[in-house]
């Protein structure tokens, strides 16, 4: 077989172009194609017509990075950022997209990932929409420079931080936090020292889990202990990203609420971004499932976390949740005396539920991380469940997923996608497999 020609190395030296910008790809940048190179152009949106310079080395195949230097002519399709941090940021890609063709390119980056797997003409329902201001957990960072602690999210393609002044992003409660968290870091962390902070939003108030590269000393341990803003709820310090975490203030119990079943969560435990994001994957699941199977029914989730989707099926139908996390495991299990659910701590990537097992089940769920579930679908595809339903944040993985499905005799029958991540390059997604 005649292999393809090698992707032409754009030159050595740095090279200006005039391009015009063709689409967005998967990671929200303008993609143009010059001189035989595919160049990613960020900020930019179809039609553009741009001046670029390009100095990357060549792009490991999959393209050449572009400088933007400056628009010549806009294309439609351009809209007003929201924040003025908006283009350093590294949390937001495609504020510069006006509304409809934001949403659009939502639908059209699943719409492009199924395409790829040959499932492009899979039914697509109309994308769920996340508001501004409702994005309730994030992890942010902050690095102490003599007196002063700079405070956001790092800038894209950095490590260096934007300093956060305003987020349209975050839910109130959030953004009113982190002016006192600067401060109270400006007295935790040593000049140079660095830590990252996980907030979450819950019901009962902020849960902080702070990420440091080592323990509390005690003054340190004194200042998080005296940190007064009311709203925060609940503080735990963890030395190293493999650390366990360690209770620091517990104020009162902050919960989120599953089905109206309410779980106190672990420190910095896995939520979904948004209470709307996690409404409409809910209710999809539950559309999905509930239409199809009875009260007698055994539902299997898997990489169920806290239970956003085994309780509320737990209302209807028995169901097992099966979690990599114990600390997720845990709270689940204290908390659903009564229902009809069981849990389980399993790898689900070292150690999937095999067919034989997932065969005494009318239902699968199933929510990998980015990573997507390979090992998992493989069983599920020799499996004779007649129904799956697969929660996703990476259509790419999605796809790869949904095609061995497919080939497994599964008919993916439609997807719902779900913007959850505001103005950022993820799209959340509900499909519905059937047998
Ligand atoms: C996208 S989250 C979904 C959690 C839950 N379904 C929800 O909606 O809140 C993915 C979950 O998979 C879990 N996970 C990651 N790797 C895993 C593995 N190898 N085996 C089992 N669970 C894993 C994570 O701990 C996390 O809870």
């Amino acid at each position: 077989m005649k292999r393809p020609a090698p992707k032409r190395r754009p030159p050595a030296e740095p090279k200006t172009l005039d391009v015009t910008i063709a689409e967005i790809g998967a990671r929200g940048d303008g993609i143009a194609l010059a001189e035989g190179m595919r160049l990613f152009v960020p900020l930019t949106v179809p039609g553009d017509r741009v001046r670029v310079r390009v100095s990357d080395p060549a792009g490991k195949g999959e393209g050449v990075r572009a400088e933007l230097l400056e628009t010549l002519e806009s294309g439609p399709g351009r809209g007003e950022p929201a924040c003025k941090h908006f283009g350093r940021c590294g949390g937001c890609t495609l504020q510069h997209l006006e509304d409809g063709a934001y949403a659009a390119w939502n639908a059209d980056l699943v719409r492009g990932a199924l395409a790829r797997v040959g499932l492009g003409d899979t039914p697509l329902e109309p994308l769920s929409r996340t508001p501004p201001g409702a994005r309730r957990r994030a992890r942010f960072a902050a690095l102490k420079r003599g007196k002063r602690v700079w405070f956001g999210f790092n800038e894209r393609q950095s490590h260096r931080l934007v300093d956060l002044e305003e987020c349209p992003v975050l839910t109130p409660r959030l953004l009113a936090l982190v002016e006192p968290l600067r401060a109270l870091l400006a007295g935790v962390l040593p000049d140079g020292g660095a830590c990252d902070v996980v907030a979450s939003d819950l019901e009962g108030g902020i849960d902080l889990l702070m990420v440091g590269p080592r323990g509390l000393d005690r003054a340190a341990r004194e200042r998080l202990v005296a940190f007064e803003p009311d709203a925060v709820a609940r503080i735990a310090w963890q030395a190293d990203d493999r650390g366990t975490p360690e209770p620091v203030a517990n104020r009162r119990p902050a919960a989120v609420r599953f089905g109206g079943v309410p779980i106190v969560p672990p420190p910095g435990a896995f939520l979904q971004a948004s209470a709307e994001g996690e409404a409409a994957l809910v209710a999809a699941v539950l559309k999905a499932v509930g239409g199809a199977v009875g009260a007698a029914a055994r539902v299997a989730d898997l990489f169920a976390g806290l239970g956003t989707f085994s309780v509320p099926l737990a209302q209807r139908a028995a169901v097992h949740a099966v979690e990599g996390d114990a600390a997720a495991v845990a709270a689940l299990s204290r908390s659903v005396q009564g229902l009809r659910l069981t849990a389980e701590r399993r790898d689900l990537f070292e150690n999937p539920l095999t067919a034989k097992e997932l065969n005494r089940f009318d239902a699968v769920v199933f929510d990998p991380p980015r990573a997507g579930a390979a090992a998992q679908t493989e069983a599920l595809a020799a499996s004779k469940v007649p129904l799956a339903v697969g929660v996703s944040c990476n259509p790419a993985t999605f796809a790869r997923d949904a095609r061995t499905l497919a080939d497994g005799g599964y008919r993916l029958t439609r997807v719902h996608p779900v913007d959850q991540f505001l103005w950022s390059a993820h799209v959340e997604l509900v499909g519905v497999f059937e047998r």
